[in-house]
């Protein structure tokens, strides 16, 4: 357990680079094993989640060595085993992505119980109908799930929500399937398609119609293929709300404007500034912050993940900030710490927004009033999770004193880097 001791009040200022993208990374790992060739994927982040997901396809008996800080090469020659260690469960989103790919190589696969954030209920069922289409027989344990498949068929997958991880399932589940799959109401994160680009250079077919539908005509065998990352923009997202929250000035070495339109329209409403370079994206206060309505949503839209660094910058804008959480029902947790630093937060059970949502009538507090500006004070803290673990070091970063935050290993699972990232924006982060 490593504690971040962070010393606010000063503007970040400076440039840094931007790692690659957790959420394609870990994903990739597995598409490699859809290969018995090599896969070299460059500009991976180094992150706890992608070590997690580097053991856990060397369990399977996949070879996986990093060459120099960020390129991951990984060959699975042979997989010696279906079953993933149950040691791996509670960890990460990632096993169940590797029902298809296990079933493809192995025959069946064994997978334990997921982990990740507690930002909400994350039900499995688009992930277990999709695969039962594909023609996987799927029985539950105690401890895990156990699928067999003589050989998976393409189906019309219809997906009641455009879930990012069961739109990978039934993508990696498909491309080696007899016949043709159609993915309706995929989800398009940038993530997702970059993935679509590696299983294409791997021998795929795979088209990303319009309306959300993707069509996979399976293939016998794909190939080694080599692959950069995109950039991930949910650091960049937080990295630019750290920028602007603290009144500073930062480059984003890497930041790319198509992926995170929707964040840079809602930073120019609240009173933020970018200029788009070349080579990055440079973040700063172009006016007085001002207060916003805001949804998030499935992509295009504004990502569920950038909502919590976003709120944190609304602490400092002047006037009530309207937030409605349309992904998770679940991830307004974090704003209990905020207010004990000093801010002004209510969260609401109803829709405080228009947007079509699934939580209108449950009992979730997923809206949110913030009423600002209010100063920060610093406070010690305990991360939950890996985004609020983020917006308690922006708010670290913009209180008043020293702030101690525990539990850095949640952040370290998404984010690479963070206390010389910091450091190198003249700000104090030190690991005690
Ligand atoms: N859902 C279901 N049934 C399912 C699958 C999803 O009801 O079988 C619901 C979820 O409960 C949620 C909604 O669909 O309400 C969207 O979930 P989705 O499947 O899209 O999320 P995910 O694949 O579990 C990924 C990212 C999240 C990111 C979301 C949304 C990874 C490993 N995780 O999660 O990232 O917030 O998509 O974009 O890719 C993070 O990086 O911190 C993180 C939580």
């Amino acid at each position: 357990m490593s504690t971040y001791r962070i010393e606010g009040g000063a503007p970040l200022r400076g440039s840094i680079t931007a790692s690659g993208a957790k959420n394609a990374a870990t994903k990739q790992i597995v598409a490699s094993l859809l290969t018995d060739e090599e896969v070299i994927l460059h500009n991976v982040p180094r992150i706890g989640d992608v070590n997690i997901t580097m053991d856990i396809v060397r369990s399977l008996g996949a070879k996986v060595e990093w060459s120099g800080d960020s390129t991951l090469h990984i060959q699975a020659a042979t997989v010696g085993s279906g079953e993933v260690p149950v040691a791996f469960s509670g960890l990460n989103r990632i096993p169940v992505l590797l029902i298809g790919p296990l079933l493809h190589r192995y025959g069946t696969a064994s997978v334990p119980l997921l982990g990740g954030d507690d930002i909400g209920a994350r039900p499995l069922n688009f992930h277990v109908q999709t695969l039962q289409k594909l023609g996987a027989t799927i029985t539950f344990e105690p401890d895990c799930w156990r699928a067999t498949a003589s050989r998976l068929k393409g189906a019309l997958i219809d997906l009641p929500y455009p879930s990012v991880g069961a739109t990978e399932s039934a993508l990696l589940s498909s491309v080696l399937a007899e016949g043709t799959t159609v993915i309706q109401n995929a989800a398009v994160e940038p993530e997702i398609i970059d993935t679509i680009l590696l299983l294409q250079k791997m021998g795929a077919l795979i088209a990303v119609e319009v309306d959300r539908t993707i069509v996979v005509e399976g293939v016998r065998r794909l190939r080694g293929a080599e692959h950069r990352l995109l950039t991930d923009r949910i650091e960049v997202a937080s990295f630019a709300a750290a920028a602007v929250a603290t009144n500073g000035d930062v480059f984003i070495e890497g930041a790319e404007q198509g992926q995170i339109m929707a964040f840079l329209n809602a930073l120019r409403r609240v009173g933020g500034e970018f200029e788009i370079r070349p080579d990055g994206i440079r973040f700063f206060r172009g006016n007085d912050l001002r207060s916003i309505a805001l949804e998030t949503d499935v992509h295009p839209g504004f990502a569920t993940d950038w909502q919590q660094p976003f709120v944190v910058l609304l602490t400092q804008a002047t006037g009530l900030s309207v937030i409605h959480e349309t992904v998770f029902e679940q991830r307004f947790g974090y704003t209990g710490v905020l207010q004990e630093m000093g801010a002004t937060i209510e969260l609401y059970k109803t829709c405080l927004g228009g947007k079509t949502c699934r939580y209108r009538y449950g009992d979730h507090p997923h809206s949110c009033l913030v009423q600002g500006p209010t100063p920060l004070h610093g406070t010690t803290m305990q991360i939950p999770d890996l985004r609020a673990g983020f917006s308690y070091v922006i708010a670290a970063l913009v209180g008043k004193g020293a702030s101690s935050i525990d539990g850095a290993q949640y952040v370290e699972r998404g984010y690479s880097h963070i206390p010389e990232k910091i450091e190198q924006l003249g700000g104090r982060c030190l690991v005690v």
